[in-house]
């Protein structure tokens, strides 16, 4: 759906970004990662126009962005910006409304499309005809979401849209960004420096350093299969928890014993669940073992057949 091929960026005499490409299918989450500087705002800015490369080119539906009008592109994309971006003299309603209202659509329709998206994202009607500035963080993040999904564009592009708030907050707006239907089927590019952040909402990273792609895959290939020691070390600090949190029940399939004893008696979770979710239910459950179901096998879960497997994927991966 969306591919950058050899985009350049340079500012003066700076390279904000070194020849990279990559392809970003329809439906995917890819999450561009790096320290403060690397390139990650330029790179995404160049999607839409809103900074025009120095070289290369970028195609959106097999349709080169440069042909495109640039307005009429931006509109056909939905975009978060890091600090929000509010009109501070629009109400909440006419901040989520630009879009739609640039597009011309009746009044009645936008009407319930604000409020749709209100509801969604947990904002009470009440700020339905309050100002930016009578919000609080979480809040304001919440209408940049629903401004940015207003005209339900197929694309969407965010830039650190939970870097500004709180670490509780964060993960608040985070968890119901990802449970939102819109979160599932749009195709999403979505800048941050967060490493938890990049695993939980990407399904592929694209780790950059110094204007250059280093290596770009799933969470478990850049965890498992570095391509070099910068993304080894890159992850090191939070190794394990990434571990966990990025290799399901079902990628260790193989490894976990077949159980065709009691396991009708036990509760079921799904194989997609991850490790670190896993070790979560049976430690609030109190459960010693669960059972777990793919392609009419079933399997029982404890912490030390959870362990094993995961340590024999680990050494044949
Ligand atoms: N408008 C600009 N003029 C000059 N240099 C810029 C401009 N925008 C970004 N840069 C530089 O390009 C590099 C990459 O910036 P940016 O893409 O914002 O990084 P990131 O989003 O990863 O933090 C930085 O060194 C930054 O200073
Ligand atoms: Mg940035």
């Amino acid at each position: 759906m969306i591919e950058a091929k050899n985009i350049t960026k340079k500012f003066r005499q700076q390279t904000a970004v070194d020849n990279i490409s990559f392809n970003i299918e329809e439906g995917e989450n890819f999450v561009l990662l790096g320290t403060s500087g690397c390139g990650k705002t330029t790179t995404l800015k160049m999607l839409n126009r809103l900074i025009e490369p120095t070289a290369g080119s970028i195609y959106i539906n097999q349709k080169n962005i440069e042909e495109q009008n640039a307005e009429t592109l931006r509109r056909s994309i939905g975009y978060v910006l890091q600090n929000t971006g509010l009109f501070p003299h629009y109400t909440v309603a006419e901040n989520i409304a630009v879009v739609p209202n640039l597009f011309k659509w009746n009044k009645e329709k936008i009407r319930l499309r604000v409020e749709e998206l209100m509801r969604k994202l947990h904002l009470s009607k009440e700020y339905y005809n309050a100002y930016p500035n009578e919000l609080s963080g979480g809040q304001q993040q919440r209408v940049g979401l629903a401004r940015a999904l207003a005209a339900d564009a197929a694309i969407l592009l965010m830039d650190e849209p939970f870097g500004a708030l709180d670490p509780i907050t964060r993960t608040k707006v985070r968890t119901d960004f990802i449970n939102l239907e819109e979160f599932k089927k749009k195709t999403i590019v979505l800048v941050t420096h967060d490493v938890q952040e990049a695993f939980e909402l990407a399904d592929r990273i694209c780790l950059m350093d110094k204007g250059k792609i280093i290596q770009t895959g799933t969470p478990a290939e850049l965890l498992f299969k570095p391509v070099d020691s910068f993304v080894k070390t890159f992850f090191d600090e939070q190794r394990l928890q990434l571990e966990y949190k990025s290799v399901t029940l079902q990628m260790l399939w193989q490894f976990l014993k077949d159980d065709h004893s009691n396991t009708s008696s036990l509760k079921e979770i799904s194989s997609q669940t991850n490790i670190w979710q896993a070790l979560e239910y049976l430690n609030t459950n109190n459960d010693d073992s669960v059972s777990t179901k793919n392609n009419n096998t079933v399997k029982e879960i404890n912490y030390a057949s959870l362990m094993h497997a995961f340590n024999q994927y680990k050494k044949y991966n």
